[in-house]
């Protein structure tokens, strides 16, 4: 007969998941209206956490997103309209938030631009990618995420409490395969925007110099890097992509509930500076 294992550290049953309660908590969740924002948002909300979600004034509505206020109510779930790259809206959003809600004191930035292959509606020859293109890309991912961490984290700062979770992408670690991507009929061919990674990259760096600043007041910062997560993508590239992916398959969207729940909660309270990634081990061959 195996012997059962129970979990170290003197945890009794019945104890454990309390760890990943969020209850009494209140999380800001950029890019909400997006595809992933309504999943991390859920995610917080089953946790007993109360959730602003926070994107662009243009944004469209989300039918993902108005069933989540109608399920958990607007007293649990509101939204506000607000550009990353604008302080003054983002000053604005803190302090809807904290009337409406709380004090945030768990922050995801999950705002983020990419060009998937679907959309793939100009193609450039990579030496004659427009810099524009390229700066634009760096400035909403990682800019962008900067400049929501200072205006929310200064608040957890002088709270002496905090847990910021930077949205990454396996494109922190690896660079796209160009394969994936070379049956979609555009000329020139289709390319993932070599500013993605960068940024990304520079978001994974980015989260290890925030943690070690406010480290020493309590607030913690890392990042949480999905793999491709399945969507309306075509069947040759989810039959390219899955080849590479150890645990073969796409990430589902409740694959990214648990990591974002340990990066949260107080089950992580001894985590900071990290990137975990959520990939199916798409980046460990
Ligand atoms: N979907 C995936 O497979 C996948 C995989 C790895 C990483 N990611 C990352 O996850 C995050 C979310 O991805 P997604 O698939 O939901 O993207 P998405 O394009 O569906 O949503 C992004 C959201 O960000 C908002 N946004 C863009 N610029 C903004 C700005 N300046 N200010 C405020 N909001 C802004 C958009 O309006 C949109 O609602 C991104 O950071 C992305 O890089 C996604």
């Amino acid at each position: 007969m195996t012997e059962r294992i129970r979990p170290s550290g003197g945890l009794s049953r019945g104890r454990e998941p309390k760890m990943f309660d969020l209850t009494g908590r209140t999380a800001v969740v950029t890019g909400a209206l997006g595809h992933l924002g309504p999943v991390w948002i859920k995610a917080l909300l089953s946790a007993g956490a109360r959730v602003a979600g926070l994107d662009l004034q243009d944004a469209p509505n989300s039918t993902a997103f108005e069933l989540l206020v109608a399920e958990f109510g607007e007293d649990h779930l509101c939204l506000y309209r607000a550009d990353v790259l604008n302080r003054a809206s983002l000053e604005k959003a803190r302090s809807s938030c904290s009337d409406d809600l709380d004090v945030p004191t768990i922050l995801v930035n999950n705002a983020g631009i990419d060009q998937p292959p679907g959309a793939a509606t100009e193609s450039h020859q990579l030496h004659e990618i427009p810099v524009d293109m390229f700066s634009e890309v760096l400035n909403v991912n990682v800019a962008g995420a900067f400049l929501v961490s200072q205006v929310f984290g200064e608040e957890m700062v002088r709270c002496g409490n905090g847990s910021i979770i930077n949205i990454g992408s396996l494109y922190a670690s690896v660079s796209p395969d160009a394969r994936i991507y070379n049956h979609i009929d555009v000329d020139p061919p289709f390319l993932k925007p070599p500013a993605y990674g960068a940024s990304k990259a520079g978001l994974v760096n980015l989260t290890k110099y925030l943690a070690t600043h406010w480290g020493p007041y309590g607030v913690r910062v890392n990042a949480l890097s999905p793999g491709g997560v399945l969507g309306d993508q075509d069947e040759q590239f989810k039959d390219k992509f899955v080849a590479r992916v150890p645990l073969g398959r796409m990430a589902k969207e409740p694959d990214l509930i648990g990591p974002l729940l340990f990066l949260a909660s107080d089950a992580s309270s001894y985590v900071t500076g990290t990137e975990l990634r959520i990939d199916g081990g798409f980046t460990a061959w």
